[in-house]
């Protein structure tokens, strides 16, 4: 007999993109509607936030636009995080702190190079309970063999040092896309916990290849690589959990035309498509139908609530149960902020955000 409805109590998304102005007006009320309760927002806005006024200034802003969403902040690691503005970002209730090492993904250009100079930091947020979250790519460098299919494999001896060193200290594999990052968390202590996106459950190489829309940070890879993703999610491990990584970007920067970048010649030469998939306003029904396609529907608390949860010390309050039930519904084509809606589609400055899998049946819907 199959199931038709499942519930779950308050679902959390441990890895989200909410930006500023617009796209945030847009966006930050999507985590509700997705299913969330809670979103761990990621700090890369320009500029990024980079000290503890600044993230707590952040979540205030996110608050007034959606005010029954629980939001925790995160800041940048960079040169103004000082042990002592960990203990300030602490005292303001900030939870993390994330790294981008330099130039790998959307708005990494002040990322970190190297992280021994940060292991005065580490220890401040050792002491302070803070989590280290870590967007897990080397660098593309040609001469040493580096490129985006295996940019993750090679960051994984970072992990295992910080890991090493401050094994108090509790660490967050970001949006984990190979079996080499599940086999090396699974081999970490109990101190590292791993996110997985629900795209990175169904996207291959070949589905970003072309494609803008499934291209995103780090990159979809092999189907063996996927098969790893759902088998430590069938199996549920309890220090693997959902971080959707949605990072929502303007249609017009997915897919730039050269009227939207200046001339042929600036767009042919420097106009890439932006990094980055939007997820957040169908989450919590898309896990479930991405789960339930690989055996693993009895898994979603385990991934979308319990396991993340645990990991984060953030218990779901009582009472705070989503049920979805099993109907057909069809993923919006877009989503376009009001102020945008009399623009015609072709207007490179119409605010809209397409999300993945747009125009497709979801199996599942919040009840
Ligand atoms: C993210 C973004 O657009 O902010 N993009 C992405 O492809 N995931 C940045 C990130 O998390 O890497
Ligand atoms: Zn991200």
């Amino acid at each position: 007999m199959s199931t038709d409805r499942v519930s779950v109590p308050a679902p959390a998304d441990w890895h989200v993109h909410l930006r500023q102005g617009e796209m945030s007006e847009l966006i930050a009320p999507h985590v509700k509607q997705g299913g969330m309760s809670l979103a761990y927002v990621m700090p890369n806005l320009s500029p990024p936030v980079s000290n503890a006024e600044q993230a707590a200034s952040y979540i205030k802003s996110l608050e007034a636009l959606a005010p029954e969403t629980k939001f925790l902040g995160t800041m940048y690691l960079g040169p103004e995080l000082t042990p002592d503005e960990i203990r300030k970002a602490a005292s303001l209730g900030i939870r993390g702190v994330k790294s981008y090492p330099r130039g790998v993904t959307t708005n990494s250009d002040s990322g970190i190079e190297d992280y021994d100079v940060y292991y005065p930091v580490f220890e401040a947020m050792e002491e302070t309970g803070m989590v280290l979250n870590l967007h897990g790519e080397v660098p593309s460098d040609a001469s040493k063999g580096i490129c985006v299919l295996n940019a993750e494999a090679r960051f994984l001896s970072h992990l295992e040092k910080i890991h090493a060193r401050f094994p108090r200290l509790r660490i967050v594999l970001e949006h984990a896309t190979t079996r080499a990052a599940v086999e090396c968390v699974r081999r970490l202590g109990d101190t590292v916990g791993c996110t997985i996106t629900p795209h990175h459950l169904a996207l291959i190489v070949d589905d970003w290849a072309g494609r803008p829309i499934n291209f995103c940070k780090p990159v979809a890879k092999t189907p063996d690589d996927r098969d790893a993703l759902q088998e430590v999610i069938r199996e549920g491990h309890p220090r693997f959990f959902l971080g959707s990584d949605s990072a929502p970007h303007p249609l017009a920067s997915k897919y730039p035309s050269p009227a939207s970048v200046g001339s042929t010649h600036d767009f042919v030469a420097s106009c890439g498509c932006a990094a980055g998939i939007y997820t957040s306003a169908i989450l919590l029904p898309l896990c479930a139908t991405i789960l339930e396609s690989f055996g693993a529907l009895d898994k979603l608390e385990a991934y979308v609530s319990a396991n993340g949860r645990a990991f984060y010390g953030e218990p779901a309050p009582a009472g705070s149960e989503i049920t979805l039930r099993r109907a057909s519904s069809k993923i919006p084509d877009a989503f376009v902020h009001p102020k945008h809606e009399d623009k015609s589609d072709a207007d490179a400055t119409k605010l809209q955000v397409v999300p993945f899998w747009a125009g497709r049946e979801l199996t599942w819907e919040i009840a």
